[in-house]
């Protein structure tokens, strides 16, 4: 499979949301050998998107020349696009934004009602792309915070997508964790496993994985240095 991996954190190798992206490419390699190019869209050239609709009537050029050009070709030539980025005031870092604003050209200014929205039709052929969102947050809980970007996600990539949430996430980036991640990381590398070999993932695989590595108060607590991490 050819996979693009879009790298949303600021933080780049650092990134605490990379950690369970790179779990899951290792589970997806353990069952197949994978294609796999990471891109750190904050060291790309990206311009924001003008809002001058010229892509969608100029048969999908941009009016900027920029890094875009080669990520759109790269997005075209892929299998998998995953979206790995933090949790950015329940959204994506800015500088992702602004490179998904940009695929706009891959898309024509025609409108088609699907489900219950509206989206534009495709003035490119990506019908064999797959799309999944691995995401990362500072706060122990799940429910009343990714969703606003989760739905994000899916209404602007329409198509089989996945996604892949854990909360508490700075922990793995902290040693001193290392006996909550590792588990954690564990049950994502048999996502990968399970998603390479099948196409899906088991859905209730996919809520052990969004719970919170060590309970929500205690988490809340360490972080407001009220009790020490090994307490
Ligand atoms: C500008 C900013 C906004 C954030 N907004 C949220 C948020 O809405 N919800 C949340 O749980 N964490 C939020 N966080 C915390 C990050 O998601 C968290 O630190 C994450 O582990 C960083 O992942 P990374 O290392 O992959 O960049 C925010 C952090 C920053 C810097």
């Amino acid at each position: 499979m050819k996979i693009l991996v879009l790298n949303g954190s600021p933080k780049r190798d650092k990134s605490d949301t990379m950690c369970i992206t790179r779990a899951f490419l290792d589970g997806m390699q353990e069952a197949a050998a994978q294609d796999i190019h990471v891109i750190n869209v904050i060291d790309k050239h990206i311009e924001y998107c003008s809002g001058c609709f010229a892509c969608k009537l100029n048969g999908g050029t941009c009016i900027h020349d920029d890094d875009m050009k080669d990520i759109l070709r790269e997005i075209l030539d892929s299998d998998l696009l995953i979206l790995s980025f933090p949790l950015y005031c329940y959204s994506m870092p800015a500088p992702l934004k602004a490179l998904v604003d940009r695929t706009m050209p891959l898309s024509s200014m025609a409108m088609q009602k699907t489900g219950e929205h509206y989206e534009h039709v495709g003035q490119a052929d990506f019908s064999r792309l797959k799309y999944m969102m691995i995401c990362g947050c500072g706060f122990p809980n799940a429910a009343h915070n990714f969703e606003p970007a989760v739905m994000q996600f899916q209404y602007t990539f329409c198509g089989p997508s996945t996604v892949i949430t854990v909360p508490e996430s700075p922990m793995f980036n902290a040693p001193e964790a290392v006996s909550v991640t590792a588990p954690r990381l564990e049950k994502v590398k048999t996502a990968g496993r399970e998603y390479a070999e099948s196409g899906k993932i088991d859905q209730a695989l996919l809520s052990e994985i969004a719970l919170p590595m060590i309970p929500e108060e205690v988490y809340a607590a360490i972080v407001n240095g009220e009790v020490k991490p090994d307490a």
